[in-house]
């Protein structure tokens, strides 16, 4: 009998991180590169990208740092074949680079507004559109969006960033029809609340800490690992016939909540009707 096909080795393929430099980027790239891809560690900032490539270098993997401003439109098909010259042809696309101002309604600026949905979107899609060029002439492709619980969840004070990652949802959707015919999948990959240098101070707050287990099924908010398992799945043959989907990895936190009822049901009416 033959052995079965490694469903999640990514021995042989080439991937493009984006926001490699540090928190979920950076993990993703590094579990991208223990699978046996060789990747491209994108950034602004070169020397924590070196520092990641270095990193993975001694792990035994194969990594090239890369300066990428995914908020300059205008730069990404030039940022998109220096990424093809770094190993060759992209097989793997980690939409991952993203930025995020908490503010209330009455305090969004003209300013943070732009800012946020240059990257979160508009460099997702042009990014995208600069390497899926070479994954349909190739007929073989992962794009992976990251997006957010808010790509299907309300949360205060976040109006922009939801926007943009509602957004990441219906780009992922819209791609993966026009693309699936070039046999590329794209699918999106929306993190909970998760421990990274975006988000250390607000959950070093006490409350912050208690809410989390309080309203997170799973009890916990997560760290960058927690993803590992659904971005190599994503990334590899495993996934092959996933495409448009969104992956919550939230610990349950979309999923619902548990709520106040007493025990017994608290039902009023005959056991078997609906109080
Ligand atoms: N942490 C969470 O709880 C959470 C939850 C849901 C979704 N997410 C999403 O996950 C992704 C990563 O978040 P994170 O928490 O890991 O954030 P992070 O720790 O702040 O890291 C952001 C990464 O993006 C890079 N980046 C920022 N602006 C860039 C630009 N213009 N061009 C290229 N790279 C850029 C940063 O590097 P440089 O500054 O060096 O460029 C850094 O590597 C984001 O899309 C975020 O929205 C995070």
């Amino acid at each position: 009998m033959n052995p079965p096909p490694a469903l999640f080795s990514l021995e042989g393929r080439n991937a493009l991180v984006t926001g490699a430099s540090r928190g979920i980027g950076r993990t993703i790239a590094e579990a991208l590169a223990a699978n046996g891809a060789r990747v491209v560690c994108a950034a602004r900032t070169i020397k924590d990208l070196e520092d990641l490539v270095e990193t993975i270098r001694k792990a035994g993997g194969q990594a090239k740092a890369l300066a990428m401003d995914v908020g300059d439109r205008d730069s990404l098909p030039a940022a998109a074949a220096a990424a093809e010259a770094c190993f060759g042809p992209l097989d793997i696309l980690v939409n991952n680079a993203g930025v995020n101002f908490r503010e209330p309604l009455e305090e969004i600026s003209g300013e943070h507004f732009d800012r946020i949905l240059s990257i979160n979107v508009e460099g997702m899609l042009f990014l995208t559109q600069a390497v899926a060029r070479g994954m349909m002439a190739r007929r073989s492709g992962k794009v992976i969006n990251v997006g957010s619980i808010t790509t299907g969840f309300g949360l205060s004070n976040l109006a922009v960033y939801s926007l943009t990652k509602g957004a990441v949802g219906q780009l992922t959707k819209a791609l993966a029809t026009e693309l699936g015919r070039h046999n590329i999948q794209v699918n999106a990959l929306c993190p909970g609340f998760i421990m990274t240098p975006m988000t250390n101070k607000l959950w070093s707050m006490p409350h912050m800490q208690e809410w989390g287990k309080r309203r997170i099924p799973l009890g916990r908010v997560a760290t960058p690992a927690d993803l590992i398992g659904s971005a190599v799945f994503l990334a590899s043959a495993a996934s092959d016939y996933v495409t448009g989907h969104s992956l919550f990895v939230d610990g349950g936190f979309t999923a619902g909540e548990p709520w106040p009822i007493p025990s017994g049901g608290g039902n009023v009416a005959p056991p078997g009707e609906i109080a």
